[in-house]
């Protein structure tokens, strides 16, 4: 299975990989979890410490989902700004919101205790921060709202980055870790005494019924209860209409990252400014990670310019002695700034969760216990709040009107677009949408200026896919599904490859 990116990133490169077997045929457990990130190993290990057998069915490797290319920061200064917040949820469901994150970062503290973690894990200072005048309200409104909530914050200009800083809010006691690190430790714990942790072992389909059957083309693992932890629901696993509703809720962002080695030491802490997409900042070491230039996945932008703009945001700030990483991933924004998870619709049997913005740590722990609560018959007081089927609060409809606008833009408007009519102008190492008398072909020139042609037709739900120039991927605009050059899936949600499309003959040999 191949990997979200072709990127790498520092935890990947500081960590050993994982050697779990793939399923070796047909078991029965209490719950199969789809999905070995931090939602899914971390229902896992509470399932297990509670007394069921679980099994962890992982496409790749551990961590070779979001959370192996994720920056870490584990904190309660949530993407959703606490103002906004209040005003679309009211302040008793936004405190649920500061509280599991809050909760969610002392049992991530918990369980690198209890479980012997070796992970760097690190309470730091978090600091959301502006340069710029126009912003210093936006903070001092946050400032506000975040104390209204009882989160421990202060205003402060004395951030400890190199940067003149016109207004700060000071996160007391939030953490970062290796998150790679720290997934390799949960699935050690979860692995064994009647529990499994499979690697390379993708799911194909999920049979729902009152024992829902798990196929995988290793074995079908029987399992009452089946967590899908995919990071974005992946609807064609089941025939479950509501996980297919679920995917038009949740819209795929790319987000890139940068670490670099300075000439003095890195700052400590997490920072966070007010730029529009924003900038995240922390260090791991002597690595500055510096991450931002976010934008929806599949959109037609220079994705190679954004690693450019993140260098310059970085050398204009700190003195740069090298730049050692780069690497891109996707998150999921939610229509209403809340991620869903629980159970679905319609059948009890199954549960989600997805949507976690650039909170996934925190949202992801909080998705692990409360997914665990439902199965063990829990009373959980986030269940309600976090709901995969409540309706789309008031203040999201119109994020969701325009996510769902924009893909029906994307499914009609770009069937009539392409890069480019001739092959020769599909240079080497890149990738063009081809028109050929009226027909569409996703191009690829490898190295060696072999041409490898797809069809440019998602197989998630039909939209067209733009070739990333960064990742060498093909990537959907719609649900941000992405595909290798010959037209692998890469992640979700589709789970079939690209079909191949053979050029005209008399175009093959040109070019
Ligand atoms: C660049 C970037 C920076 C970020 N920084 C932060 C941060 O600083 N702090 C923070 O809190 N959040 C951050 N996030 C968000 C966070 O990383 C994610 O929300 C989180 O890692 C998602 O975890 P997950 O377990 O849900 O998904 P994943 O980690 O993606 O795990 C899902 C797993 O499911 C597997 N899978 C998929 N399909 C199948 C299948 N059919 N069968 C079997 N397995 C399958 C995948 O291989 C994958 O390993 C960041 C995100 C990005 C993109
Ligand atoms: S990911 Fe949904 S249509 Fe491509």
């Amino acid at each position: 299975m191949n990997l979200p990116g072709t990127s790498v990133s520092v935890w990947m490169d500081t960590t050993e990989t994982t050697n779990f077997p793939p399923l070796g045929g047909n078991i029965s457990v209490d719950v199969a979890i789809v999905g070995g990130g931090i939602t899914g190993l971390t229902a896992a290990l509470l399932l297990k410490r509670a007394g069921l057998t679980v099994a962890v069915l992982e496409a790749g490797k551990i961590g070779s989902g979001v959370t192996g290319y994720t920056t870490a920061h584990i904190t309660e200064a949530a993407d959703e700004r606490y103002k906004n917040m209040i005003s679309s949820l009211g302040e008793s469901d936004a405190k649920i919101v500061a509280e599991s994150s809050r909760v969610a970062i002392e049992r991530i503290a918990e369980i690198v205790a209890q479980e012997k973690i070796d992970c760097d894990f690190q309470r730091v200072p978090g600091y959301l921060y502006t340069e710029n005048t126009q912003d210093i309200s936006e903070i001092e409104q946050e400032a506000e709202a975040t104390q209204k909530l009882g989160i421990k914050t202060s205003l402060t200009t004395d951030v400890p980055l190199p940067i003149s800083v016109k207004a700060g809010l000071l996160f007391p006691n939030q953490a970062q870790f290796n998150s790679l690190q720290y997934l390799q430790g949960l699935a050690k714990s979860v692995n064994g005494h009647g529990s499994f942790v499979f690697e390379e072992t993708p799911v194909t389909k999920i049979n729902s019924n009152p024992v829902n059957d798990v196929y995988t083309e290793h074995g079908i693992v029987a399992a009452k209860n089946v967590i899908i932890a995919t990071h974005t629901p992946i609807h064609n696993l089941s025939s479950l209409p509501d996980l297919y509703v679920m995917s038009t809720k949740i819209a795929p962002y790319r987000s890139y990252v940068i670490g670099v080695s300075l000439h003095s030491p890195a700052p400590v802490g997490l920072f966070w400014d007010t730029d529009s997409p924003y900038h995240y900042t922390r260090s791991y070491g002597n690595i500055l990670i510096v991450g931002g230039e976010d934008h929806k996945t599949g959109e037609e932008v220079n994705n190679q310019q954004c690693y450019e703009q993140l260098e310059t945001y970085v050398k204009a700030r700190y003195n740069v002695k090298s730049i050692d990483y780069h690497w891109s991933s996707q998150l999921y924004e939610p229509a209403d700034g809340l991620p869903y998870i629980g159970k679905t619709a319609a059948n009890n049997n199954i549960y989600v969760a997805t949507g976690y913005s650039g909170n996934g740590m925190t949202f992801g722990t909080i998705g692990g216990m409360l997914l665990s609560d439902l199965i063990l018959g829990r009373e959980n007081p986030w269940t309600k709040l976090y709901d995969p089927n409540r309706a789309n609060l008031l203040a999201g409809v119109q994020r969701f009107v325009t996510e769902n606008v924009g893909v029906a833009k994307h499914f009609i408007a770009d069937r009539f677009r392409s890069d480019v009519k001739e092959l020769s102008q599909v240079p080497i190492g890149e990738g063009k949408i081809v028109d050929i008398d009226g027909k569409k072909y996703a191009v690829y020139r490898d190295e060696r200026g072999d041409l490898c042609s797809l069809s440019p037709v998602c197989t998630h739900a039909g939209c067209i896919v733009n070739w990333n120039n960064a990742e060498k991927t093909w990537d959907c605009p719609c649900h941000g599904g992405r595909f290798s050059t010959t037209g692998e899936v890469l992640n979700g949600p589709p789970i079939t490859d690209l079909n191949q499309k053979p050029l005209p003959t008399s175009n093959a040999t040109k070019g």
